[in-house]
């Protein structure tokens, strides 16, 4: 890999082939680290991407990239065929120190709070993406690191590709008593993390993390430091900002909003975990609304750092699966769209109520490759975005405008009264204006096809009706829904008109359009044919 900006040679190097970098962030003058280490064997263009967010007491040298009985976190996903990054956030490992750190510790707030840390965070991934030639990235991040990780994700979705949170914290109810304040800084000797770190192990069970290993830990830890040594107790000077914000998000106030987060989201935690609870996971889980994906991974006996517990090599497989998921985002450059979804009743987009669709990512990318769609086609949909958004009710208008004067497509939103069920009408038509959007911008991952799936089933008798508790006929017939696309492709070439575009944009527009329709309907029409022959 080549880089215009300083590559370290001094730095201890924790494998032959790892590369460090010092790059400028967002305090002036002060510079952040990353290490990088490629994937094991030459995987191509199948190559993923991951940077690791560490949490609140030790930089990536200490996880990630920690090696047990030989082992790493990263050695495994370097195997797997991911290239991955580490950043130290400024204070910690080989970032610089925050110029407040040589001061006294009561002198300044806490130092590296989520605001900042997210800036931090953005200047590393801006770095790999351009490194990569990439427009996005998937993270990793521990412990206090989600919160700053989930902040920048929210700020940027579309440079993040998929989070896991390991061992996330999560907002809880306010306490009565004030919580505690920090000063910027604190020492952490190792018998503080020997504490912190077996704390959890129920009375009675079996050490999940090993002594020796701990020993060999201890001493690359209070390498970080090097005044470490010369304190008594020998400790690590590090920032407050993460676990100020650890203890303000159990006062009810976490640093980040988890409904604006459009990516795929694994929760992995152990069993014993007291910083991430099954009621935290709970909670964190249902708040992340938007997100198309998510999962929540419980591992048994392991604690907040399973990282160097027996149990890793269970994190080590979760995580693996999660990022390499087949429910990636078909192009890079589809967004994930922003909208507020909660308001529209029944629709259900990436809940656990959804039907599955059998249809696997290679036959999408067939389909996709059948009706001539690619990155470009994407590409221009994202860039009218705005004609979509604020279109997409009056389109939707105008296409029932045409169902409305056509008494045998009118007839499928007729109750058994005989009269339009115009409540029916309008809730289904909510969902359909957002279908627009979802059409457009959603990355076409295994929610996305699940949905498909589901919109298929809402045609025909095993789910027409059922989202409305409606009485109307239980099927529109495949002919009808093969035919009205054209209508929904062609009848909207008024608004890209309207909106200025001309020429050859208009073309590839339409051309773009069309094909989105005609996926859709070809996926809708799954579950009407008979088994084997769609
Ligand atoms: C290209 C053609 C079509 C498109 C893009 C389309 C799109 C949609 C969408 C997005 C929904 C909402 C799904 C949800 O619940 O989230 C929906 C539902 C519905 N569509 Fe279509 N549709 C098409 C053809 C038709 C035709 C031709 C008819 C009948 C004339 C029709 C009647 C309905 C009805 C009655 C529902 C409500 C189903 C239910 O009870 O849940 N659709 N459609």
């Amino acid at each position: 890999m080549t880089s215009n900006l300083q590559t370290l040679q001094s730095l201890e190097k924790l494998d032959p082939r790892e590369e460090h970098f010092h790059i400028p962030g967002p305090v002036e003058g002060l510079r952040l680290f990353l290490r990088y280490l490629p994937p094991s064997q030459s995987t191509g263009s199948e190559s993923k991407q991951v940077l690791f967010i560490h949490g609140m007491s030790f930089p990536s040298a200490l996880s990630i990239a920690h090696r047990l009985d030989g082992r790493s976190w990263r050695d495994e996903l370097c195997d797997a065929g991911f290239h991955v990054w580490g950043l130290d956030f400024y204070g910690f490992g080989s970032s610089d120190r925050y110029t407040e750190m040589d001061q006294p510790a009561e002198l300044n707030p806490p130092l590296g709070r989520a605001d900042e840390a997210a800036r931090q965070i953005e200047y590393a991934v801006r770095f790999i993406c351009e490194q990569h030639h990439l427009s996005r990235i998937s993270l990793i991040a521990h412990s206090g690191g989600t919160i700053a990780t989930a902040l920048f994700a929210g700020r940027y979705p579309e440079l993040v590709e998929r989070l896991v949170f390991f061992a996330p914290i999560a907002r809880r109810e306010p306490k009565a008593a004030e919580p505690q304040r920090f000063p910027a800084w604190r020492l952490i000797s190792l018998k503080d993390q020997w504490e912190r770190f077996v704390e959890d192990v129920p009375r009675g069970e079996s050490p999940v993390l090993s002594e020796q290993h701990f020993q060999d830990w201890g001493e690359r830890y209070l390498n970080t430091d090097e005044d470490s040594r010369t304190r008594s107790p020998a400790s690590v000077r590090t920032p407050t900002g993460i676990i100020d914000e650890i203890t303000a998000a159990w006062n009810g106030r976490l640093g980040y909003d988890p409904g604006r987060i459009h990516a795929p989201v694994a929760i992995i935690r152990g069993e014993w975990d007291s910083l991430c609870t099954d009621a935290d996971a709970k909670s964190l889980f249902d708040a992340l609304s938007a997100s198309p994906v998510k999962r929540d991974v419980k591992i048994g006996r392991a604690t907040h750092l399973m990282h160097l517990e027996e149990g890793r090599h269970a994190l080590y497989r979760e995580t693996q699966t999660f990022l390499k998921g087949e429910d990636k985002p078909m192009s890079e450059s589809t967004l994930v769209h922003e909208a507020n979804t909660v308001a529209i009743p029944g629709y259900s987009y990436g809940s656990s109520g959804v039907a599955h669709s059998p249809v696997t990512s290679e036959e999408l990318r067939e389909i996709e490759a059948t009706l001539g769609w690619t990155e470009e086609d994407a590409k221009v949909l994202q860039r009218h975005e705005t004609i979509f958004k604020n279109n997409a009710e009056y389109m939707v208008d105008s296409w029932r405008a045409v169902i409305g004067a056509q008494p045998h497509l009118a007839k499928w939103f007729v109750g058994s009264d005989g009269k339009p069920d115009d409540e029916y009408k309008a809730r289904v038509k909510k969902r359909f204006v957002q279908w627009v959007l979802d059409a457009c911008f959603r990355p076409r991952d295994r929610a996305w096809l699940d949905y498909q799936e589901e919109i298929g089933l809402r045609h025909i008798p095993e789910k027409k009706n059922q989202t409305d508790g409606a009485h109307t006929p239980a099927v529109v017939p495949l002919r009808y829904l093969i035919a009205f696309g054209t209508t929904v492709a062609t009848a909207t070439r008024k608004f890209f008109v309207d909106a200025g575009v001309r020429g050859e944009e208009l073309q590839k527009l339409e051309d773009a359009w069309l094909k989105t329709v005609q996926l859709h309907i070809t996926l809708w029409s799954r579950p009407y044919t008979k088994e084997g022959l769609w």
